[in-house]
């Protein structure tokens, strides 16, 4: 189509009131000249062109682009850009280029429409439409711009106009929007079906990773009723470490001291926290003091923990199929590492009757587990994984129920985003026994607040609790460990 535009069409143009026109178009102006035309035989005919098509009709005069502000006019004129761009491109030709040349293919196109159309733009401007109009057609459209950013935390959109960010563990809305809920469903959609998912009004519900690894999760209309909410947590290129959070304050020197020791012994652990509160950052720490030469097995929802080991299995769920067959629930997979040889398993979060599986697989010789699960206190944990295993439907007391908690747990971090937005470690906390019907809990560590300053962060300590032996006392003494355990829990009380 636009190897057919009409010479007399740009010259028809009516020029739009430009407050500042490039030079070269202003001294045309001043000269009374109209823009320089672009003759058919010297425009580039990309290969992925579709066979030419009607020439365009004139266009109304453009409104200058102001970037920035990403005006009305800016959607506009790419909206107007953009489908000019999708009727004369073959996506499926385009689909066979790398991505540069699929990007030189595209600079090719726009640059030609941006001259019929004779839109007014800097070159400045018209290389940010382009790019936003690349990644429209080739990638996250509106959402590249954020994941490009390392400081995300999370991406939460909810229909074409609102796009909150997470940094620095604060919320903020954005200025992106999507062209309209169309847009933001097929870019749902795209990101779905490169793990081989579909999301739609018969499946509005799906999980998903992008190719960098951040979880993704779409859940469209008819249930999400401003339309399609798509929820991103970043993947962290870098994944921090025990020394960051000690960095960061989220622990004190002695409390990554006390839970290297809890690591190193083979403690049974979970983390508890709320959501976004630093559970599988934390599980991921934890991870770094397994040993290079032990079996480990990971079973996730959705794979996002990074271990450094060589010896490691990871396990993935799987949701039923539109059929509503195929699904292989945590559950499936923690019962199937038990027939793997694990030495430690790493549940990424329990969350059902799976509980009932780790546990015994933590009282039958696979010291080290981990798993992290969703409570506000180590006492709700507790509590969780009680109903969790009667929910899962045992038919067992619950003096039966407790006991096996207690001889499979040995100890349990809470983790916590702060009001301020901080993340922190609130509690190490050890299971010790029962006593009667009841679990018998004793924390290490507490992180207590004291104020917060003038910008409004918290100000706070992490303290020992007074305890010097804790019950797994014996077990870091077996490996060797019971003088750096003292010493941490010593500095601790300090
Ligand atoms: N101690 C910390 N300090 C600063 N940022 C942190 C800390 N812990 C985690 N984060 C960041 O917070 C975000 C959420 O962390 P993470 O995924 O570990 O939380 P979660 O509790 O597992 O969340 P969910 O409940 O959604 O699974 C991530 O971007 C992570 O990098
Ligand atoms: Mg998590």
């Amino acid at each position: 189509m636009f190897g057919k535009r009409s010479n007399a069409a740009t010259d028809t143009i009516p020029r739009p009131p430009v407050a500042a026109p490039p030079p070269a178009a202003a001294q045309q102006a001043a000269r009374g000249e109209s823009p320089p035309r672009v003759e058919p035989a010297a425009m580039a005919t990309p290969s992925t062109m579709k066979p030419p098509a009607p020439a365009p009709q004139p266009v109304k005069a453009q409104p200058r682009v102001t970037v920035d502000q990403r005006s009305e006019d800016y959607y506009q004129i790419k909206t107007l850009i953009f489908s000019a761009l999708i009727d004369t491109i073959d996506l499926a030709q385009l689909a066979q280029l790398d991505p540069d040349s699929a990007r030189e293919e595209i600079r090719d196109i726009v640059n030609e429409i941006i001259s019929i159309k004779a839109v007014v733009m800097s070159i400045a401007e018209q290389e940010h439409l382009l790019q936003d109009i690349c990644n429209d057609v080739l990638g996250y459209g509106p959402l590249e711009p954020l994941l490009a950013r390392d400081d995300i935390a999370d991406i939460m959109v909810n229909g074409a106009g609102r796009v909150f960010i997470e940094v620095g563990g604060k919320v903020q809305l954005t200025s992106i929007r999507f062209r309209d809920n169309a847009q933001l469903m097929n870019i749902c959609q795209r990101i779905v079906s490169q793990v081989g998912r579909r999301v739609d009004e018969s499946s509005p519900i799906c999980d998903a990773r992008l190719a960098d690894g951040s979880r993704v999760n779409v859940i469209a209309p008819p249930l999400s009723l401003d339309g399609p909410t798509l929820t991103i947590r970043k993947f962290r290129k870098d994944k921090l470490t025990l020394d960051d959070l000690v960095k960061f304050g989220s622990i004190s020197p002695a409390g990554a001291r006390v839970l290297g020791v809890i690591g190193r012994c083979r403690c049974n652990i979970l983390i508890s926290g709320g959501t976004g509160s630093g559970k599988t950052t934390l599980l991921n720490c934890m991870t770094a003091y397994i040993d290079a030469e032990e079996r480990i097995i990971t079973c996730e929802d959705a794979a996002e923990l990074q271990l450094q080991q060589p010896h490691v299995v990871r396990l993935e769920t799987r949701p039923a199929n539109l059929e509503g067959q195929g699904m292989i629930t945590m559950r499936d997979l923690v019962k199937n590492c038990l027939r793997m040889r694990p030495e430690r398993i790493i549940v990424g979060e329990v969350r059902g009757p799976e509980a009932f599986d780790l546990l015994q697989a933590m009282n039958t010789g696979h010291d080290g587990s981990m798993g992290t699960l969703h409570a506000n206190s180590p006492r709700e944990a507790m509590s969780r994984l009680e109903s969790m295993i009667t929910m899962g439907g045992y038919q067992l007391p619950m003096k039966t129920i407790r006991e096996m908690i207690v001889g499979s747990i040995d100890v349990i971090i809470q983790a916590e985003r702060m009001r301020d937005g901080s993340r922190r470690i609130t509690k190490v906390t050890e299971v010790v026994g029962t006593e009667g019907d009841v679990v018998i809990t004793q924390d290490l560590m507490v992180y207590e607040i004291s104020g917060e300053d003038e910008t409004g962060r918290l100000k706070g300590k992490h303290m020992g609790t007074g305890i010097v032996r804790p019950s797994f006392w014996e077990r870091a003494r077996y490996y060797n460990l019971e003088r750096e355990l003292a010493d941490a829990l010593d500095q601790l009380q300090a």
